[in-house]
């Protein structure tokens, strides 16, 4: 099926990537080793990526627990934002960011997972010339963090449709590779740490994506 094509294009491109500069890498200009260097990285990382996704959902799928603590999520948006910044140097990438939000109640590595799904879906569909923003702000009692893009964005009735199992978008298909299950991920994720994940269009184009948490209360 589509998911197990979409892992073995990756593990085709690193494999047959690696195998070209073994036995001809003497051969090749600087320019072309280069060129296979980067695509075997990316490719990697889109298998990790794509493997992770996959173990996630596999262990709350058999029932893993998930336990929150206080997590600055101000801190996890800074620590996302600057690996994004080192991997995709080319994308600018905007924070607005309330640096006195509250601890809120998270599971760290989770938090970050979910941010990080949304991050590159924003990166993989919309043009490399349009900012990506991350704006993050307390809403009422409950910490928001939202993440803005100028691509295609999606219908009014899709806003649901997107975080079910393998859906991908008409909008979208042919842009990027994927298998259409990092937005069912994140609303796993938020689920289980009290909070929840949602996508909408956003007005002059694009689509918002963001996820609510609950500040945390000591009991
Ligand atoms: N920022 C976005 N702009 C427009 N469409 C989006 C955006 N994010 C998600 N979508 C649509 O929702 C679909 C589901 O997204 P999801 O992240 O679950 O899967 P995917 O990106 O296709 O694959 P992967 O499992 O690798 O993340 C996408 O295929 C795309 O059609
Ligand atoms: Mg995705």
């Amino acid at each position: 099926g589509v998911m197990s094509h979409e892992l073995r294009t990756p593990i085709t491109a690193v494999y047959g990537g690696t195998r070209v500069l073994r036995s001809r890498g003497e051969r090749l200009d600087d320019e072309s080793k280069a060129r296979l260097l980067e695509d075997i990285e990316q490719e990697s990382e889109r298998l990790f990526r794509m493997v992770e996704n996959l173990l996630v959902l596999s262990r709350l799928e058999l029932g893993q627990q998930v336990a929150t603590e206080p997590v600055l999520a101000q801190r996890v948006v800074a620590k996302l934002a600057s690996s994004f910044r080192q991997r995709r140097p080319a994308r600018s990438l905007e924070l607005r960011i309330d640096e006195r939000m509250p601890p809120v109640a998270a599971e760290p590595h989770y938090l970050e997972h979910v941010l990080r799904n949304l991050l590159t879906n924003a990166d993989k569909y919309s043009p490399l010339d349009n900012p990506i923003e991350v704006e993050a702000s307390m809403q009422g009692d409950e910490a928001e963090i939202v993440i803005l893009d100028r691509g295609p964005g999606i219908a009014p009735e899709e806003t649901e449709t997107i975080f079910e199992r393998f859906y991908r978008s008409d909008r979208t298909s042919g842009q990027a590779a994927g298998i259409g299950l990092g937005l069912t991920v994140c609303k796993r994720l938020m689920e289980a740490q009290a909070g929840r994940v949602w996508a909408r269009p956003r007005e002059g184009g694009g689509m918002a994506a963001g996820i609510t948490l609950p500040v945390y209360k000591e009991v």
